[in-house]
């Protein structure tokens, strides 16, 4: 599927469909009708469907116009109703955006063209962005392992079209790049998804240090992957304890992009939680659900589908990616509660509970990012299903030390709508992470979950960090407009940006 930008007039347009996007009001409506021509078809039923409220711009409505034979090019109009005015944002766009081209696909159009709404002061590049993540993200399904037996007709093209050859002030080239743009980023957040929606028996450590190389491969990084000999002689005992009960072999995935232009400039590390089954272990999770825990390795996608659009957008900054990847499984060799483990940096962890297994092995990254001397590190893992009963499935749980990151972040989740929610750190909680046999625990009991496991991982950073809990935002329950149900490769759209913005690059 290809999007264009073009300097065109929908009127003359060769398209299956052309979409409008209408907000609710009922004024714009009424004046919308004047881009029919007067005492044309189009316009007698577009005003009638206006005075009788049939045509409102209501957020789910979506009315499909059929011209008469020869009044214009297009076979179809689709209007798809964007909501109150006030409240149209990028994210409306970016649903409505998905509406449109789903609604469009279920009328098997092959090609689509759409005029971008307004959204307040914003350039015409920043709307194209938002509209093509809507188209992208919208149309992504996981439907590789359904016996295919009706074909779904592919949109071959979308054209943004703009009458005068301006988009809210930006020319077609500038959109046309934006477009590029946020066509890479949503790719990479769809790989991201395949990646969290692989079936388990599919997907062990080694699979994702396979993905890993590929990615670096194809899109210009150096990939590093440690087996079992190698986690062995650098002390990786998070790690080694948690994969101890599988019969596959653990992986610490080592990525590496430098784009900077100076030889001294600090990286960013991003730290990915890749356990790529939970049953909990030893303290075996109870069954309802347990399916979900094929994506406990979120993070892991994310940090290697953001390394791939990094790498892709050729961003002058250096930035490193970890990965700790092990099975979590139940059987005779599996750690036992009450097991201690040693780390590399000498503290000694008490295991009281194998299901809080993502602590453990991020601890051993988080100990490895030290080596580079990091601007920040930020960790992202599904940790915890606390911060999952504190944010539900709307927003990430932040926290961490790094005071300038954690602003960064805030904002640009905003914009991109991958929200973060910060949670304290408040040194009183570490009482409850203390062990009565080594330095600390990898429990704290019933309060404060989200809060202890931060903690935890507090204890093997040295630098300023950041701490992303994706328990809730990794999966979605249910599908939305742009977010399909299962995995969403959250944060690949945030941090890329986040990147963006630190590389200097606009
Ligand atoms: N992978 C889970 C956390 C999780 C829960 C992710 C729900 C996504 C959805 C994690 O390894 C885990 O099991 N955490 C335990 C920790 C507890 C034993 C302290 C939890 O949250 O119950
Ligand atoms: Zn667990
Ligand atoms: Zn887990």
């Amino acid at each position: 599927m290809k999007i264009n930008v073009q300097k065109a007039n929908w009127k003359t347009f060769r398209t299956d469909s052309v979409v409008f996007f209408q907000p609710e009001d009922k004024k714009w409506l009424e004046n919308s009708l004047q881009y029919y021509g007067k005492n044309t078809p189009l316009h007698g039923q577009a005003s009638q469907m206006i005075a009788s409220g049939d045509m409102s711009g209501k957020k789910d409505e979506q009315i499909v116009l059929y011209p008469a034979s020869g009044e214009v090019t297009p076979k179809r109009i689709v209007l798809i109703g964007l909501g109150k005015p006030d409240k149209i944002s990028l994210e409306q766009v970016r649903r409505a955006a998905a509406r449109a081209v789903k609604k469009a696909q279920t009328l098997k159009s092959k090609t689509i063209a759409m005029y971008l709404p307004r959204v307040g002061k914003n350039s015409g590049e920043i709307v194209a962005a938002a509209a093509v993540e809507g188209i992208l993200l919208g149309l992504y399904k996981f439907d590789r392992f359904f016996k295919k037996e009706e074909p779904v007709t592919p949109i071959e093209t979308i054209t943004f079209l703009t009458d005068d050859g301006k988009i809210f002030g930006s020319t077609v080239a500038q959109v046309a790049k934006a477009v590029q743009r946020a066509e890479l980023i949503s790719q990479a957040t769809i790989f991201a998804r395949d990646m969290e929606n692989e079936p388990s028996n599919n997907k062990f450590p080694e699979t994702l240090a396979k993905w890993a190389s590929e990615a670096g491969r194809k899109s210009g990084f150096k990939v590093t992957a440690f087996g079992p000999a190698e986690l062995r002689k650098n002390k990786m005992v998070g790690i080694l304890a948690v994969n101890q009960g599988s019969v596959k072999e653990a992986r610490f995935i080592i990525m590496e992009y430098k784009g900077s232009k100076k030889a001294d400039s600090k990286p960013i590390v991003l730290v990915g939680k890749g356990i790529t089954f939970d049953t909990g272990g030893i303290s075996i999770k109870p069954a309802a659900g347990m399916g979900d825990m094929k994506s406990d390795m979120s993070g892991a996608a994310t940090v290697i589908a953001t390394l791939k659009a990094v790498a892709e957008l050729k961003l002058p900054i250096n930035v490193i990616g970890l990965v700790s990847s092990a099975e979590n499984m139940p059987s005779g060799s599996a750690t036992r509660p009450g097991d201690i483990i040693t780390y590399a940096n000498g503290l000694s962890a008490e295991i009281d509970n194998t299901d809080a297994e993502g602590r453990l092995v991020l601890a051993d990254a988080l100990i490895w990012a030290q080596k580079y001397n990091p601007k920040s590190v930020i960790d992202l893992a599904t940790l915890t299903g606390a911060c999952v009963v504190a944010l539900g499935h709307v927003t990430t749980g932040m926290m961490g030390t790094d005071e300038a990151m954690k602003k960064q972040l805030k904002k640009i989740g905003d914009e991109v709508y991958e929200r973060v929610c910060e949670l304290p750190i408040y040194e009183e909680y570490e009482e409850l992470i203390k062990s009565d046999v080594a330095d600390i625990k990898n429990v704290g009991g019933r309060w404060a979950g989200a809060i202890t496991a931060a903690l935890f991982l507090k204890r093997f950073t040295d630098y300023p960090w950041i701490h992303l809990d994706i328990a809730g935002t990794a999966r979605s329950e249910a599908a939305s407009d742009y977010i399909p149900k299962g995995g969403t490769g959250v944060a690949v759209r945030l941090l890329t940006h986040m990147l963006i913005e630190e590389s200097g690059k606009k």
